[in-house]
């Protein structure tokens, strides 16, 4: 058993990564100033407590009480188009108050970070599909904290011995049967389409121009129960002592958002109006993970990432 501290695990992927971690028997605290998570969120077997991780005092406190073997570090913003339009509040929390936490990890001599870092650090690659070690060049504001921050990590690997795993997200999608994906406004490609197959509105496809197959862009779907596993993978590799590596955490296989919009027609049987709009900007055409590395160091594979089943796990909980 570990004891394992989560940061933003009132959010979606914290959420479901904290359920696993409860369901396999760790002791898990959870810090979460509830600016963009929920407090129904948190797994009741987990111990909640609502603060700023930028409030020293507090986070020093959990430490010296809980001294968790690993910290999971979910807390941050994560909308791409609002870090364009207000990057501060990006920089203050996915750098600043980040690093907070790193400096009271130090004082406490606790050094197993496992970071929720993005597929945004890429940018627009020059190769597909995507290794980690392929150049770096975020396009938005949110993106660039996350490579920031990555490079922190590092830092405080070289001065203060801390090692860490920075998970790579692609496309986060799917729900559990405890929790959903929950934003406000809602911008994400799956949640869209399946509030088109309700009946709610049309869906519009973001660009049909792209040199792609069908002219729609393409992206890598990951099943967020999978995200979460590799979460609790990676917290017992960096305590068996593993060295700091990024991790791309992708299905591998690409799909574009009209092959999305034919997945949600046949699992749902609902048809419903597509509009054919313009590119939004910044989206790059294609992102698709190679998550070899993944595989080798930690073990992990896609279990539930098929097209199919990302959309059912979505679609059998719409009237919950
Ligand atoms: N799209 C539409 N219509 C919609 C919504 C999205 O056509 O209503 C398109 C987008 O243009 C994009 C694709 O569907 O081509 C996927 O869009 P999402 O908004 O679902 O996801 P993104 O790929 O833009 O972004 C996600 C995460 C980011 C992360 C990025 C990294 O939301 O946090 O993946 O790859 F940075």
């Amino acid at each position: 058993m570990h004891t394992v501290l989560v940061t933003g695990g009132a959010g979606f992927i914290g959420s479901v990564t904290t359920d696993q971690l409860v369901a396999r028997g760790d002791r898990v605290v959870v810090i979460d100033d509830l600016s963009r998570g929920f407090a129904d969120n948190v797994h009741p077997d987990a111990t909640f407590v609502q603060s700023d991780l930028g409030d020293r005092g507090v986070v020093e406190s959990l430490l010296a009480d809980y001294r968790p073997d690993a910290v999971i570090h979910f807390a941050g913003y994560i909308a791409v188009g609002e870090s364009v339009r207000d990057p501060g509040p990006f920089v203050d929390r996915n750098v600043g108050r980040s690093t907070t936490l790193l400096d009271c990890l130090v004082r406490n001599q606790i050094g197993n970070v496992v970071f929720s870092s993005s597929a945004a650090v890429y940018g627009e690659p020059d190769q597909l599909p995507i290794g980690e070690d392929q150049a770096k060049y975020p396009t938005s504001p949110y993106g660039w904290t996350k490579w920031a921050f990555e490079q922190v990590l590092g830092f405080y690997e070289v001065a203060h011995g801390i090692r860490h795993v920075a998970l790579r997200y692609f496309n986060a999608a799917g729900a559990t049967p405890s929790r959903v994906e929950r934003h406000e406004p809602e911008t994400h490609l799956i949640p869209n389409i399946l509030e088109a197959a309700r009946g709610g509105q049309t869906i519009s496809v973001f660009g049909t121009d792209y040199a792609t197959p069908d002219g729609t862009a393409i992206r890598d779907y990951v099943h967020v129960s999978d995200l979460a596993d590799a979460h609790l993978r990676a917290v017992d590799y960096l305590i068996e002592g593993g060295a700091s590596t990024p991790l791309n955490l992708g299905s591998g296989v690409g799909f574009s958002v009209m092959q999305v919009i034919d997945a949600v027609r046949r699992v749902t049987g609902q048809d419903f109006p597509v509009d054919l709009g313009d590119r939004r900007d910044g989206d790059p055409p294609e992102l698709v993970a190679d998550p070899s590395r993944a595989r080798a160091v930690l073990g992990w594979e896609p279990k539930r990432s098929s097209l199919d089943e990302i959309v059912r796990s979505c679609w059998e909980l719409r009237d919950a």
